[in-house]
């Protein structure tokens, strides 16, 4: 078993600067120390105040991990087009949603609207008293905790937002447990920090009213405030999406599948997604390719937004597609409700040097806006995705962009890469034929 005298371990990591920390990772875990401390070391940012603003992101910082910063042109979203900034690592992910931009460009464009932007905060405290009568004194509550966050709430209240409700939760398997459910409106901030901050206050005037309030009796003064934390869960943080066109307008796809046929199979596969927990959860990675995409070029909080989603897509029980299909007097409708907790201000949206360039991309929007432009990316890729699986098939578009990464990993040089390209242009492409073709 590891224990501290271990060569892998140490103590006091932390305290060692930038050098130090490279050192002994390279020295303890690598075999070529020398090269490796140099591949580090050349993936800092050039400018030293650059590096120095990355590095404030996180701890332990040795390096950077630079993945690519691509646009998917062309997507109409309520009339205005948008050049949207993605950043993942799938190759076929931008092209994908590109090309459905492209197709839905010439059908209407996706149309989206905000269905709400509530985000929630969570209270949860221990306490012996009666449930009811506490809940009778929220209101007298709530104005003390107003007043007590006065200078938290100050700001936010002033652009239009602050604290909305607050509701007394019980679950009656956990004894003597409460909750607070805080209701907020934080405007074009993700408002993690707000929140927590105002629930952090909450908590103390709460505290102090149970323990001093006339109103409460002498036996239920003793309370135990658990913490205090945000919910990533915002399912009333909500944006819908929808394309939709006649279905002749959806054009062929090859000799063998019209419109009418294509219409009927997407249909269909969505319809498996709802039903098919082990195609719903496929169905809704192909929706967070684009999602994510947008969600880590702008840099708000992926892992939230993905958490929430997955938990959305199960808000009936079932985990489900997120996506819906309906073909109703001819025409073919393709929709999302999904809920999008984002921020254009604060966090890291301002200052990540490649996020401030993703926001002025999209013309600085606000969080509104970039809630439906993320949206709409997400339907955009989930159509894309389905129109090649229930057409082609997945592998033939997939593998024309995975080509590239092939002929990578084979260190083919550029004119192995042309030929490559080319001779591929009509075949199937593996892995396997590619390496064939590259050393024969
Ligand atoms: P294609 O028909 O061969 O493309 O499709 P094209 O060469 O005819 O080009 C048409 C347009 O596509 C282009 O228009 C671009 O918009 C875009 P143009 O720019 O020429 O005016 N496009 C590209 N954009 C940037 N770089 C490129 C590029 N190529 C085309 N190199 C395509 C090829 C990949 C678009 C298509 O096959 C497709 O959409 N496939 C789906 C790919 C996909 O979903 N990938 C995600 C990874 S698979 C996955 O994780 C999800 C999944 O499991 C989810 C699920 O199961 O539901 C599938």
């Amino acid at each position: 078993m590891a224990n501290s005298s271990d060569s892998k371990s140490i103590q006091g990591f932390s305290k060692l600067n930038k050098r130090g920390k490279i050192k002994w990772i390279v020295e303890n875990f690598f075999k070529d120390p020398e090269s490796v401390m140099h591949e580090l070391m050349s993936y800092w940012h050039r400018n030293e105040d650059q590096q120095k603003v990355l590095d404030g992101f996180s701890e332990n910082t040795i390096s950077n991990f630079p993945l690519p910063f691509s646009v998917a042109p062309n997507v109409v979203m309520n009339g205005k087009t948008y050049c949207v900034p993605m950043v993942t690592e799938e190759s076929s992910v931008v092209a994908a949603a590109s090309s459905a931009a492209k197709f839905w460009q010439d059908r209407g464009g996706v149309k989206a609207q905000i269905i709400g932007t509530e985000k929630l905060g969570q209270i949860h405290f221990y306490w012996n008293g009666d449930g009811d009568s506490l809940k009778s004194l929220i209101p007298e509550l709530e104005k003390r905790m107003r007043e007590d966050a006065k200078e938290h709430l100050f700001n936010m209240e002033k652009r239009g937002g602050g604290l909305k409700k607050i509701k007394l939760i019980r679950f009656p398997q956990l004894e003597n447990y409460f909750q607070l459910l805080c209701s907020f409106e934080t405007c074009d901030s993700m408002g993690a920090n707000f929140i927590n901050t105002c629930l952090e206050s909450f908590s103390q005037t709460l505290e102090m009213y149970i323990e001093k309030s006339p109103l409460i009796s002498d036996a239920y003064r003793e309370i135990e405030i658990l913490m205090s934390i945000l919910s990533n869960y915002t399912p009333d943080c909500l944006v819908e999406v929808s394309v939709d066109c006649n279905i002749h307008e959806l054009g062929s796809f090859g000799d063998e599948i019209d419109a009418d046929d294509f219409a009927l199979r997407f249909y269909k596969a969505v319809q498996i997604a709802k039903a098919d927990v082990h195609r719903a959860v496929t169905h809704n990675k192909g929706i967070l390719n684009g999602i994510d995409a947008v969600v880590l070029a702008s840099g708000n909080d992926f892992r939230a937004v993905e958490a929430c989603i997955h938990a959305y897509a199960s808000r009936d029980g079932q985990y489900r597609s997120l996506s819906e299909c309906t073909i109703e007097n001819d025409r073919f409708i393709f929709s999302m409700q999904v809920p999008l907790a984002l921020g254009t201000i604060g966090g890291l949206t301002n200052l990540h040097p490649m996020a401030k360039r993703s926001l002025e991309l999209l013309e600085n929007p606000d969080a509104e806006t970039l809630m439906m432009i993320t949206a709409c990316t997400g339907l955009l890729q989930n159509f894309a995705a389905l129109k090649s699986l229930v057409t082609t098939g997945i592998q033939k578009g997939h593998m024309k962009m995975h080509m590239e990464n092939i002929l990578s990993h084979l260190n083919a040089t550029q004119e192995q890469r042309n030929k490559a390209r080319e001779y591929f242009s009509d075949k199937k492409i593996s892995y396997n034929e590619v390496r064939k073709f590259i050393t024969s």
